[in-house]
């Protein structure tokens, strides 16, 4: 009854990103997208089968978890328990240093890790991909959090339990890059709308969302190419074109969404102008206003600094590419 499992995951950031499902129900999506995993923010999980328990009970950061994420939490477990054949609920414990819903994916490193501890104390056998295909039930980008460094989400093919099978991320090897990435966090401020609600209404009404996906083929094949050869600055382009033109698809939306502050506007700039200084920097920016800027290792103190001293940064940190999900303590 009260035996704990522990499991640790970190946020990972998309260098081609993964913007619109194709079955909302099993978190399909419509593209492939790519990701490096991150060594900064982790999410720290434990769950406790309890018999007593008449639902499951949810902490994060200590306080009970209420509204929609309590609810998805939920949903999530029905599904493990549904695959394992238990019954009894859990008690689930989470801490989370990403600061939340501040586009820092947050849900990545905290389904990622949920996956993992409650696949255990259900007694699910789930291999890698497994594992990577059960969290994507959670929220899409958990799946390539289960992996350590750079993962690739394939979109699969068909929908419903076919699409299930053939939609999950694999680690791809970038042994040759040496690549930083600098978060500069300009406002922490929890999100006007989830990236879930704002991905449904730009499928359903951006003229420029099939053009986008149908370029992110190309923006993939390329991104892959680039790692292979090690080509850290065709990494930053690829990854920056590809990212402005998700949150176009969105600012096309009806009505638009937009994410990207002033402030956002102005580390773009800031991005600009170390290029011109000879610094290989781009940014990528998800469904919040913070930029993360890409950077070779050694210029990633260079380019905290040029973006400490913009008067809107509230922090900046350095992260570089982290573990998979795992469990502490080994069991
Ligand atoms: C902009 O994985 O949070 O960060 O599947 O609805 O839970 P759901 O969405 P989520 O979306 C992340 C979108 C993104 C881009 C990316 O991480 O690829």
């Amino acid at each position: 009854v009260d035996s704990a499992v522990t499991a640790i995951a970190h946020p990972n950031i998309a260098l081609v990103k993964y913007w619109g499902k194709r079955d909302e129900e099993y978190i399909l999506p419509h593209t492939d997208s790519l990701s490096v995993t991150l060594d900064i923010y982790p999410t720290t999980t434990t769950v406790r089968l309890d018999t007593a328990l008449d639902r499951d009970q949810v902490t994060v950061n200590r306080a009970p978890a209420t509204g929609e994420m309590l609810t998805r939490i939920r949903t999530f477990l029905d599904l493990v328990r549904g695959m394992s054949g238990r019954a009894e609920y859990l008690r689930v414990d989470t801490t989370n240093t990403v600061p939340t819903g501040a586009g820092l994916a947050s849900s990545a490193s905290g389904f990622a890790a949920l996956a993992l501890a409650a696949a255990v104390a259900y007694g699910l056998d789930l291999n890698p991909t497994g594992l990577s295909r059960l969290a994507r039930r959670g929220s899409g980008s958990a799946c390539r959090s289960i992996f350590g460094g750079f993962a690739l989400w394939h979109a699969g093919t068909g929908i419903g339990e076919e699409g299930d099978l053939s939609s999950y991320a694999d680690p791809i090897d970038a042994g040759a890059l040496d690549l930083a990435l600098v978060v500069a966090v300009v406002d922490a401020a929890p999100k006007e709308i989830s990236s879930r609600a704002a991905m449904r209404r730009t499928i359903e009404t951006s003229p420029l969302y099939a053009p986008w996906a149908e370029s992110s083929h190309q923006d993939l094949a390329d991104m892959r190419a680039a790692i292979t050869r090690g080509d850290l600055d065709a990494v930053g382009e690829i990854a920056e074109r590809n990212a402005l033109g998700m949150h176009a698809t969105m600012l096309a939306a009806r009505p638009a969404v937009r994410y990207l502050s002033p402030a956002s506007l102005r580390v773009l700039d800031c991005v600009g102008q170390l290029r011109r200084t000879g610094i290989g920097a781009f940014a990528t920016m998800d469904a919040g206003p913070n930029v993360k800027v890409l950077c070779r290792g050694g210029h990633a103190e260079r380019v905290a600094d040029a973006l400490r001293s913009l008067s809107d940064t509230r922090s900046v940190i350095t992260a570089r590419p982290g573990p998979g999900a795992r469990l502490p303590d080994g069991d």
